[in-house]
């Protein structure tokens, strides 16, 4: 039996159980066997739920750059690691092989080196999904520096709130980037938002589009000349295995984002593992996940997961819509992909094209299709079957976040049978537990609950950056000895898990993690609003859209509504990014609340939901007779 690759049903239960049975012994023969150390770890495992503290192999030597790079060298230098496929489809898609990567990893590591940036300092990358972005990733990790890739979607004060927040010493970006038939000015996004950063000394530029820039004389540099210079070797940094690897935001349900922390040895055994058996990859396949970099879908599964089993993954710089909306289905053919990661907010969107846009093209590469960020419904789920995977190819449905740095919940393909709307069964290692609102456990099948995890896995983040008290508060707090995901579920008669949505202010909009309250934040700048609420609703496409109920301070009629809603849309797309923009705004009078002034959003979702069937007990309200005005004036 191997604990490394699980190949039928029969073989996972016997997996599950004994990684339930003795975690450590489990975890430990995995660490052992597929991956390369300077030392061995003195201890497995310690935690401890109080503190919070959770450390994994403890003692151990390692650079995760020699595991997902050097390591494959003599084995496979010549095979692809990186496939890159352009915007443009006119333009060649790139193969970069493990000994291509190795030599443009150590420039890029060199060059930052002569920067001054040593071990544990903070690089960010605000980057386009060009093949600089993977290479910078591994560079930081290569000497030691702590990356913290920002989406290049976020705005300048998204971007400033992020640097700032782990006071990064060097950016690297680009001129520009292409998106579509479109090009973005990257540059001048980062010299708005470094106006507010007085950590960063250098930023390093990539010439991606040609663009004209201004280059600030002392802090900027083109990257390219500077690489032409540099070694082609770099010896790594030997790191602890509890030293961090990176931070990546997400945004909470309150205040700033959260700068998850993730630290390098059980990240990478856990990524490795999980990708392996997710997508049962093998050695002549090629791999897909049309997943930002910037988005920890990216790091764990277009970088380092695939890279430590020595794959080929595919990366898309481009959209799904241009030239045409069969562009997916064309990279599919011409590459002859294996395994399709996407997210169901594509398929949606997607299925809602003509047919003959995937009619056109191969698809018989395809093994493995999965689906990531956001509950797929049965409709896009039959679509993807039916169309996509000619009902051949297993759907894996991939609970997991941030947080916990590597899938959770998911079917294997082959050995779980998959149905759809569910994630089914934890993956070896995982136990996850339903909890009751008073913080019992919830036992039993045919069961819901808020979902928790009773056990630590070895890619957990340790850590918010900077703010321990708040990773203590927002994970470990609500359930003792458990860690809270926020999300609620459900446990079917067979035992498997259907993920229901979040159970806090948090929305997923389109597989993208938004808070409430940095966007209520942005629209109570408006010198016209005197206060607000999002909520979120369910979207056809999105999954969920926005709906903003906003109070303005004067409720003069002259005001033009349409152009109040334009002005604040913008400052969001200002403070956050386009992706966080209101689909609908409701201006109103007052919202309800409860006695001690709390807004009931519960409420307003039901209302923007138009789900006003069962509002509750409205009377214990502040205002119960504002429900009936802010019914009234629902936006359809
Ligand atoms: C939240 C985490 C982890 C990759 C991308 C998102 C939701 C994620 C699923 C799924 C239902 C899902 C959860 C989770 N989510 N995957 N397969 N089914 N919901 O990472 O931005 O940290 O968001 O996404 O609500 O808590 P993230």
């Amino acid at each position: 039996m191997s604990n490394y690759h699980i190949k039928h049903l029969e073989e996972y239960f016997q997996v599950y159980r004994k990684s339930v049975r003795n975690p450590e012994s489990y975890w430990e023969e995995i660490a052992e066997e597929h991956f390369m150390w300077h030392k061995r770890w003195d201890n497995v495992l310690s935690y401890d739920f109080d503190k919070p503290e959770f450390k994994w192999f403890e003692g151990a030597k390692l650079n995760i750059t020699e595991n997902c790079i050097d390591r494959h060298l003599r084995t496979r230098g010549d095979k692809t690691a990186i496939l890159f496929e352009p915007n443009n489809p006119d333009e060649e898609a790139l193969h970069i092989s493990y000994n291509e990567l190795h030599e443009r990893v150590a420039k890029m590591a060199n060059v930052l080196k002569s920067q001054g940036i040593k071990k544990g300092d903070r690089v960010c990358i605000y980057l386009p999904m060009i093949p600089e972005l993977a290479v910078s990733v591994l560079a930081c990790a290569r000497i030691g520096a702590i990356h913290s890739v920002v989406f290049a979607g976020f705005s300048s004060s998204a971007l400033a709130t992020r640097i700032n927040d782990s006071d990064c010493k060097l950016v690297i970006t680009s001129d520009g980037s292409f998106r579509g038939s479109k090009t973005i000015d990257l540059k001048g996004i980062v010299d708005e938002g470094l106006k507010k950063c007085e950590s960063v000394e250098t930023v390093l530029v990539v010439n991606r589009i040609n663009a004209e820039i201004d280059m600030k004389e002392g802090r900027d540099q083109w990257l390219q000349p500077l690489l032409e210079k540099a070694e082609t070797t770099c010896a790594p940094e030997i790191m602890d295995a509890e030293d961090p690897l990176f931070i990546l935001y997400t945004s909470g349900s309150t205040g700033t984002p959260k700068g998850m922390v993730h630290t390098t040895a059980g990240y990478m055994v856990y990524s490795a593992f999980t990708f392996k058996n997710v997508f049962q990859y093998r050695e002549d396949d090629v791999y897909w996940c049309t997943a930002d970099i910037g988005w920890i879908t990216g790091h764990s599964y277009i970088v380092y997961g695939p890279l430590a089993n020595g794959a080929t993954t595919v990366m898309f710089e481009g959209v799904p819509s241009y030239p045409d909306y069969g562009r997916f289905w064309e990279i599919v053919e011409k590459h002859k992909v294996t395994q399709f990661y996407t997210a169901p907010t594509a398929i949606r969107a997607l299925a809602k094209e003509n047919l003959e846009h995937v009619e056109k093209y191969d698809l018989t590469s395809l093994k493995v299709l999965g689906t990531v960020g956001e509950p797929i419904n049965e409709e896009a789920w039959h679509w993807y079957d039916e169309n996509i995977g000619k009902k051949k190819s297993p759907i894996v449905d991939t609970w997991w976040q941030t947080e916990t740095g590597g899938i959770m919940i998911s079917p294997i393909p082959y050995s779980t049978p998959a149905i759809p709307t569910f994630a089914t069964l934890p993956l070896p290692g995982i136990q996850p537990a339903l909890m009751d609102e008073e913080g019992n456990e919830i036992k039993g099948n045919q069961v819901d609950g808020r979902l928790c995890i009773k056990f630590p896995w070895p890619s957990m983040a340790r850590t918010i950056w900077g703010n321990h008290q708040r990773y203590k508060e927002t994970y470990f707090s609500a359930f003792k000895n458990m860690y809270f995901t926020g999300d609620g579920a459900l446990r079917d008669s067979v035992g498997y898990y259907r993920i229901t949505g979040r159970v806090d202010d948090v929305v997923i909009v389109s597989g993208h993690n938004l808070g409430t309250a940095p966007i209520e934040d942005a629209i109570n700048e408006h010198p016209a609003v005197a206060e607000s609420a999002i909520v979120g609703y369910p979207h056809e496409v999105k999954g969920n859209a926005l709906y903003g109920y906003v109070i303005l301070k004067e409720t003069g009629e002259s005001r033009n509504q349409d152009n109040l809603r334009k002005e604040i849309n913008q400052l969001i797309s200002d403070r956050i990014g386009p992706i966080a923009k209101l689909d609908k705004i409701q201006f109103t009078n007052g919202l309800p609340k409860t006695r001690s002034g709390k807004i009931m959003r519960r409420i307003l979702r039901k209302i923007a939901s138009n789900d006003t069937s069962n509002l509750g007990d409205t009377s214990t309200l502040l205002n119960p007779e504002i429900v009936q005005e802010v019914m009234d004036n629902v936006i359809k």
